[in-house]
C-alpha cells in the first residue's frame, strides 16, 4: 500500500500496554479508519483472536481491509456508527469483548482528501461527512442554520471566543453567495476576526471547522452513547482506552469513566490523561493533541 494511504496511529504502544492483547481474543477497534491500531492488536491476538472493526465511513473499511489482509478471516469490518456498539456485538453474535479502542475524529487519511471537505488547507466542497450516505453536510449546515444556532455551535462545539462575530458574518456572506467550498468558510472566518491570523498559534479558522465538523457528525452524542454501552460491552478485567483530541470528547471520557467508578464498575488507570511524548511528537504532529484515558471494568 502507498504510504500516502497509511494513517500513523497516535500512541500506539500505549495503547497495546494498556489493552494487553492476547491470542485468542476478541478486541474492538471502535475507530478502525486506518488500521494503524488494529494491525498491532491482529499481531497480538492470533490466532485464534477476532478483530472487530467499526467505521462509518465506507472509503477508510475498504483502506483498512487492504492492509489487513495478511490476517484475513480473523476480523470483521463493520461500517456503522460505533454508538450502535452493543447492537454491533449482538448480531455478532459477541457478548462481551475483551478490549475496546476508541481513537476518536477523523484520520489524517480524511483530513489530507480535499474532496471530503475536512480541510482547511486544501480547497474543497464544504461537505465533513463522515458518512458519506448521511444527508445533512457542511454546506446545509453553514447555509440554512439560524444566526443563533451557528454562533451556538460554534460557541460550545467550537470553544472560540469570537462566535458571535464569525457567525454574523457567514449570514451576512450567505445572503450574496451561497457558500460552497472550505477556502470560501475559510475566507469569511479570518474577515471576521479583529486580529490578524499571524498573532493565533493554530489557524484562526481551526476551531470554527472543528465545531462544524462535530455538529456534522454528531460526535460528541456518538461518543457519549458508545461509553454509555462499555460496562455491558466489556469482559471483567477487560480494558478501555479512548484517545481523544479536544477538550469536549476527553471530558466525556473523563467524566463516564469516573461515573463508573463512582457505581463500582470500572478500575480508572489513568489519573491524568496519557499524552505523546519524545519522537513521536516530533515524527506525528497529529499526536500533540492526543489525550489518551484507560479504564478496566471489574
Ligand atoms: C483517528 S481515525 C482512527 C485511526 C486508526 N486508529 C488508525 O490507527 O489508523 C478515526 C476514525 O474513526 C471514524 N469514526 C469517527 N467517529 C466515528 C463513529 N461515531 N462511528 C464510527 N466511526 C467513527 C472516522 O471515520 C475515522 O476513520
Amino acid at each position: 500500500m502507498e504510504k500516502s494511504y497509511l494513517h500513523n496511529p497516535v500512541l500506539l504502544k500505549e495503547v497495546i500496554d494498556f489493552l494487553n492483547p492476547a491470542p485468542g481474543q476478541i478486541i474492538v477497534d471502535a475507530t478502525i479508519g486506518g488500521a494503524g491500531h488494529s494491525e498491532q492488536i491482529l499481531r497480538r491476538i492470533t490466532p485464534g483472536g477476532m478483530l472487530i472493526g467499526i467505521d462509518r465511513d465506507e472509503e477508510a473499511l475498504r483502506l483498512a481491509s487492504e492492509r489487513l489482509r495478511p490476517f484475513e478471516g480473523s476480523f470483521k469490518l463493520i461500517n456503522k456508527n460505533f454508538k450502535y456498539l452493543k447492537e454491533i456485538l449482538k448480531d455478532m453474535g459477541v457478548s462481551k469483548a475483551n478490549g475496546i479502542v476508541f481513537d476518536l475524529g477523523i484520520s489524517s487519511i480524511q483530513m489530507e482528501a480535499w474532496q471530503r471537505g475536512f480541510s482547511i488547507k486544501n480547497d474543497g466542497p464544504l461537505d465533513m461527512r463522515m458518512d458519506r450516505s448521511q444527508n445533512l453536510t457542511a454546506k446545509d449546515l453553514v447555509n440554512r442554520f439560524r444566526e443563533t444556532e451557528l454562533s451556538e455551535i460554534i460557541r460550545d462545539s467550537g470553544e472560540e471566543r469570537f462566535y458571535r462575530r464569525i457567525a454574523k458574518r457567514i449570514v451576512e456572506e450567505r445572503r450574496h453567495k451561497e457558500i460552497s467550498t472550505t477556502a470560501e468558510l475559510s475566507d469569511i472566518i479570518l474577515r471576521s476576526l479583529p486580529y490578524s491570523h499571524n498573532k493565533y498559534k493554530i489557524h484562526p479558522a481551526t476551531r470554527t471547522f472543528q465545531a462544524i465538523r462535530i455538529k456534522v457528525n454528531d460526535e460528541l452524542g456518538s461518543i457519549q452513547e458508545a461509553l454509555n454501552a462499555l460496562p455491558e460491552a466489556l469482559e471483567k478485567s477487560a480494558r478501555c482506552c479512548v484517545i481523544s483530541f479536544h477538550s469536549l470528547e476527553d471530558r466525556i471520557a473523563k467524566n463516564t469513566f469516573k461515573e463508573f467508578k463512582a457505581m463500582g464498575l470500572f478500575n480508572v488507570l489513568t489519573k491524568k490523561p496519557v499524552m505523546a511524548e519524545g519522537e513521536e511528537v516530533v515524527s506525528n504532529p497529529r499526536s500533540r493533541s492526543a489525550k489518551l484515558r484507560a479504564g478496566e471494568r471489574l
